[in-house]
């Protein structure tokens, strides 16, 4: 118990969770019902949250999880539907002690649907605002782009109107990538990571999660991101495990995700040992919360259970997490 008060105590930044992925299933039939929202008629799963819960628990791999992940957003309607979903994580990152989060959502999965993004961005802001001023979390929310659609679509997406004003107007401060890996590599996103980069941009990337290390290398040498999502795969490579931690690049690591999606057997085989030895920061995340049944302090758990980390090893993990935040110096100095 005392060791579970210790890491929650911790001075948590998550870097690393998609606010689709922290809708539950509760939260999903409520919404559905509100909204009518027809769901599958043909999967069992769709019967009831329970059912959907226990389908969650048999996940083949990446795209198996997408296939329920891109289903469940269809419920997510209208400014409160999206200030709800993030009320939910923000309450759950109070409980497991987060002080600090950074929050993918993915526009085009909204624009889509025919949603606005700026239902969706509002909707999300409004929690964040109400995150800082009753919880004491400070938040910064990341547009990812979804790699399994055209590069082009991308594009068109970031330039859109309200996409751009929402990030001059600082509401929105980075760019991540994320979707199907295998087969979409990152230098076909060269073009929108140079517009972004010259916008000032926070830049990140999922990669190494289920593809190849070489995708790791590519989103460093094209995309010139800082921060990796993910990047397991890193182990795969001593050389590129050198440069990245000689180069200070941050890999924001899922454990409880990467044995639900079966990119690892089990906790014991995410590379934390390997990548502490070898000097590579990273931060632990918790990826889709409400699909991979566990929060931040459970990954934190989970890591501890399978590593038996010293105090000073968590102090390091944890301290590491605020230096790469995308925060201002104001907010780590507070935090470190
Ligand atoms: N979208 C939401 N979660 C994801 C993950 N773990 N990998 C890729 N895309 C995602
Ligand atoms: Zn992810």
């Amino acid at each position: 118990a005392s060791l579970r008060e210790f890491l929650r105590c911790l001075p948590k930044c998550e870097h690393h969770m998609h606010l689709e992925g922290a809708l539950s299933p509760q939260l999903l039939f409520e919404l559905a019902a509100k909204n009518n929202t027809t769901l599958p008629q043909d999967d069992a799963a769709f019967k009831s949250p329970e059912a959907l819960l226990e389908r969650y628990r048999r996940f083949t791999s990446l795209d198996d999880f997408l296939h329920y992940y891109y289903i469940g957003m269809s419920v997510l309607i209208t400014h409160s539907d999206f200030e709800a979903l993030a009320w939910d994580y923000f309450r759950h990152a109070k409980a497991d002690g987060v002080a600090h989060a950074e929050l993918f959502f993915d526009p085009q999965a909204h624009t889509a649907r025919g949603v606005g993004y700026s239902t969706a961005v509002a909707g999300f802001d409004a929690a964040c605002k109400r995150a800082e001023k009753e919880l004491g979390i400070t938040s910064i929310l990341t547009t990812c782009f979804l790699r399994h659609l055209p590069v082009e679509d991308s594009l068109a997406a970031f330039d859109a109107e309200d996409v751009q004003e929402s990030y001059v107007s600082g509401v929105v401060k980075g760019i991540g990538l994320d979707s199907s890996e295998n087969g979409y590599a990152p230098e076909g996103f060269k073009e929108l990571f140079a517009k972004a980069r010259h916008q000032g941009l926070n830049l990140t990337t999922h990669a190494g999660e289920e593809g190849p290390v070489s995708y790791i290398a590519s989103a460093l040498d094209n995309l010139r991101v800082r921060r990796i999502d993910h990047g397991i795969k890193l182990v795969y490579d001593e050389h590129l495990m050198k440069r990245i931690a000689s180069e200070n690049i941050m890999l924001t690591v899922c454990p409880l995700s990467n044995v639900v999606l079966r990119c690892v057997n089990t906790i014991k085989d995410v590379p934390i040992r390997k990548l502490l030895n070898a000097g590579v920061k990273f931060s632990i995340n918790s990826d889709d919360p409400a699909y991979f049944r566990g929060y931040i302090l459970d990954n934190y758990l989970a890591v501890q259970d399978a590593f038996g980390l010293s105090v000073e090893e968590w102090e390091g993990i944890v301290r590491a997490g605020i230096n790469g935040s995308w925060c201002g110096e104001d907010r780590k100095t507070i935090l470190l």
